[in-house]
C-alpha cells in the first residue's frame, strides 16, 4: 500500500552533505533523511585522503584559495572558493566537536597530510579511512536526534513541483520514492527539499565510486527544470588499484603526498617529463600523463611505489590500503602497487548559490550533486568533503531563516501505476547499462575528440529513447531508475563536452588542444533545450 509522508525538510541523501545538513537543523524542524540503499552507501564512506582546510599556522586562506584556483584552471568562481575556504576551519571544528577521530601526531595536535596541487600540508584525516570515520560519526549523531527520521532503501524517482501539479506559485514540494522493501511508490512532501545524492561517476565503466553514484539528483533536478553546469568536467583519479579482484579500490593521493613515486613498468619515474610538480601535480595532469604512458607502451597499468619508506610508517599512515593490497597478494612495504586511472568525481552539477539554492524555489542541492563554482575545471584534492560540510551548513541556515512551519503543504497525488506492466525483459536494463558505461569510457573519457563525442551523442540519443519507452511501459525498479538517471547524465555530459571548443582542466580535446583566452562555464538550461525540441 502506497503511503504519504510530510516533513518540514526532505533530505535526499545520507552522505556527508545530507547528514551535515540534517544535523544543522534545530530540533523543532522535522526532517526525513533518505538513502536509496543502506544509510552509509554513498561515496562519503569510501573517502580516504581527508578534508582540506586551513589549520596550520604557516598556512593561509589566501594560499588555499590560490591552490584551488590553479587546479580549477581558470574556471573556479573566486567568491565561492573564498567562501568555502573561509568557512573551512569552523566546519572542521564542528566535526571534531561531534567526535570525528582525526589522526593526531601529538596530544591536541592533528596530523596534516599533503596531496597533489596543495602548496602546504593541510589535509586533516583519520589515517587512510577518513570517510568511514566521518560517516560513522555523522550517522551516530543523526540517529540520536529525534527530529531526524532516517529512511533507507527508498529511491527517489522524481521531484514534485507546484508547476507539475498545476498549482499557483512555483517551487518544489517533495518527491516520489520507490520503497524497495515493499515495491510501492510513496509520496513525501515537505516545505524544503534538499538533493544530496552525490555524484555520477558510475556513468563510466571504470570508477572509484560505489554502485549508487548514478547522478540521480542531477538528473531529477534537470528533469524538473534546473540548470546544470560544467558537466564535461568529470575527474579521473590517477591511481585506482589494478587487480581483477579489486573492484573499485582507490589508492589515496596521500600516498603520493607522503613520497609515493609513479613508475613505468620498467621502474623509471616519468611524472617530471609532464609537470615540474612531478607526482604532486593536480589530478588532471597526473591522470592524463598515466593515460598517455599506458597507451604509448600498450601497458595494462603503471605502478605507484611507496616501498622506499619504512614499513612502520606505511602501515601507520595507510592501514586500509596496506591491508587491502595484502589480501590481494601485494605487500606495499616491499613492492609497487599496480594502478590505473578511473572516474572519480563529478565537478559539475546542479547550479547553486552559496546557500545551496537551485533555480526552483524550496529546492536545494548540496555536496557532489551541486555545482557551486568551487571546483571549476578540476577539483583540488580533498576539497569535496569540505564543500559538502560548508555548503550543507550554509543551506541549513537559509532553510532555518526562511521556512514557515505554519504554511500548509499541498497534497500531491498518489503515483499512478495503472498504465504499466511488470517487465518481462530486464535484459534491456542490463544491456543498456553496460553499453552506456562502455561508450562513455571509450568516447567521453580522459582524452576526447569531436568525432568520438559525436559518436557518443548518437548512441546516447538511441538509448534515451529506448529507456524512456521502457520507463513508460513497465513498473519502476531500482535498476531502471538508476539507468534512466545515468542516461540523462550521460546526455548532459556529452552536450557540455561538445560545446567546449578548447582544452581546459579535465576536459582535453585533441581537436582543440589549447585553452581559450577566457574561461566560460558550460551552462545547460532545460527550458531552452525543450523549446529547441532537443529534450
Ligand atoms: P554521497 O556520500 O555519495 O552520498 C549520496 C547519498 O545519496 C547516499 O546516501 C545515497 O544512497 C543517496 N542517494 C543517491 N541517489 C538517491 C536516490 N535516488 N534516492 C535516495 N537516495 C539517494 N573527497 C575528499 O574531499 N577527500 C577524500 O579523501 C576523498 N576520497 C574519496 C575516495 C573515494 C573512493 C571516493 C569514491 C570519493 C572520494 N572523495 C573524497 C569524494 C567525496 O567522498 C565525495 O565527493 C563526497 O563524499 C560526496 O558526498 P555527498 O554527501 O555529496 O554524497
Ligand atoms: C584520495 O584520497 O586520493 C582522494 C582524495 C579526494 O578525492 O579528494
Amino acid at each position: 500500500m502506497s503511503q504519504s509522508h510530510t516533513y518540514d525538510v526532505l533530505i535526499v541523501g545520507s552522505g556527508a552533505a545530507g547528514l551535515t545538513l540534517g544535523l544543522s537543523l534545530p530540533d523543532h524542524l522535522q526532517a526525513a533523511i533518505i538513502s536509496k540503499e543502506s544509510l552509509d552507501a554513498g561515496s562519503t564512506r569510501w573517502a580516504q585522503g581527508g578534508v582540506a582546510a586551513v589549520l596550520d599556522e604557516d598556512d593561509s586562506v589566501d594560499a588555499h584559495v590560490a591552490d584551488t584556483l590553479v587546479a580549477g584552471a581558470g574556471l573556479c568562481h573566486e567568491p565561492s572558493v573564498r567562501f568555502t575556504v573561509e568557512h573551512s576551519n569552523a566546519a572542521i571544528q564542528w566535526l571534531i566537536d561531534i567526535g570525528v577521530p582525526f589522526t593526531q601526531d601529538a596530544p591536541d595536535h592533528f596530523h596534516l597530510t599533503r596531496e597533489g596541487g596543495h602548496s602546504a600540508r593541510r589535509i586533516i584525516h583519520a589515517a587512510d579511512a577518513t570517510g568511514h570515520a566521518i560517516s560513522e560519526t555523522l550517522l551516530q549523531r543523526a540517529k540520536e536526534k529525534s527530529n531526524l527520521h532516517m529512511m533507507q532503501n527508498y529511491i527517489a524517482i522524481d521531484l514534485i513541483t507546484r508547476e507539475k501539479l498545476g498549482l499557483d506559485g512555483h517551487g518544489c514540494i517533495g518527491g516520489y520514492f520507490l520503497n524497495n522493501d515493499t515495491g510501492d511508490v510513496d509520496v513525501i512532501t515537505a516545505r524544503a527539499v534538499v538533493l544530496a545524492t552525490g555524484g555520477a561517476s558510475k556513468v563510466y565503466l571504470y570508477t572509484s565510486n560505489p554502485d549508487g553514484a548514478s547522478g540521480d539528483g542531477i538528473a531529477m533536478a534537470w528533469r524538473a527544470g534546473c540548470r546544470v553546469a560544467n558537466m564535461e568536467f568529470n575527474q579521473f583519479h590517477p591511481t585506482c588499484l589494478y587487480h581483477p579482484q579489486a573492484g573499485s579500490f582507490l589508492i589515496s593521493e596521500a600516498v603520493r603526498g607522503e613520497g609515493g613515486r609513479l613508475l613505468l613498468p620498467d621502474g623509471t619515474r616519468f611524472m617530471h617529463n609532464f609537470d615540474e610538480r612531478g607526482e604532486l601535480a593536480p589530478r588532471d595532469i597526473v591522470a592524463r600523463a598515466i593515460d598517455h604512458e599506458m597507451k604509448r607502451l600498450g601497458a595494462d597499468c603503471l605502478f605507484l611505489d611507496i616501498s622506499h619508506k619504512p614499513a612502520d610508517f606505511i602501515k601507520e599512515h595507510f592501514p586500509t590500503i596496506y591491508e587491502r593490497c595484502l589480501e590481494l597478494g601485494i605487500d606495499i612495504t616491499r613492492e609497487p602497487i599496480p594502478v590505473v586511472p578511473a572516474a572519480h568525481y563529478t565537478c559539475g552539477g546542479v547550479v547553486t548559490d552559496t546557500f545551496g539554492r537551485t533555480d526552483i524555489g524550496h529546492l536545494y542541492a548540496v555536496g557532489e550533486t551541486a555545482c557551486t563554482g568551487l571546483h571549476g575545471a578540476n577539483r583540488l584534492a580533498s576539497n569535496s568533503l569540505l564543500e559538502c560540510l560548508v555548503f550543507a551548513r550554509s543551506a541549513a541556515q537559509h532553510i532555518i531563516q526562511t521556512i514557515d512551519p505554519d504554511e500548509p503543504i499541498p497534497q500531491a497525488p498518489c503515483w499512478d501505476a495503472s498504465q504499466v506492466d511488470d517487465s518481462d525483459e530486464d535484459v534491456v536494463i542490463a544491456h543498456n547499462w553496460d553499453e552506456l558505461r562502455r561508450f562513455m569510457w571509450d568516447y567521453v573519457g580522459i582524452v576526447r575528440t569531436s568525432k568520438r563525442l559525436l559518436r557518443a551523442r548518437h548512441r546516447v540519443n538511441l538509448l534515451r529513447q529506448e529507456i524512456q519507452e521502457f520507463y513508460s511501459n513497465y513498473r519502476v525498479s531500482h535498476d531502471l531508475l538508476e539507468l534512466r538517471n545515468l542516461v540523462d547524465v550521460a546526455d548532459v555530459i556529452i552536450r557540455s563536452a561538445l560545446l567546449r571548443k578548447e582544452s581546459r582542466g579535465l576536459h582535453f580535446s585533441r581537436d582543440y588542444p589549447q585553452a581559450l583566452p577566457r574561461a566560460f562555464d558550460t551552462v545547460l538550461t532545460p527550458k531552452y533545450l525543450k523549446e529547441l525540441g532537443e529534450l
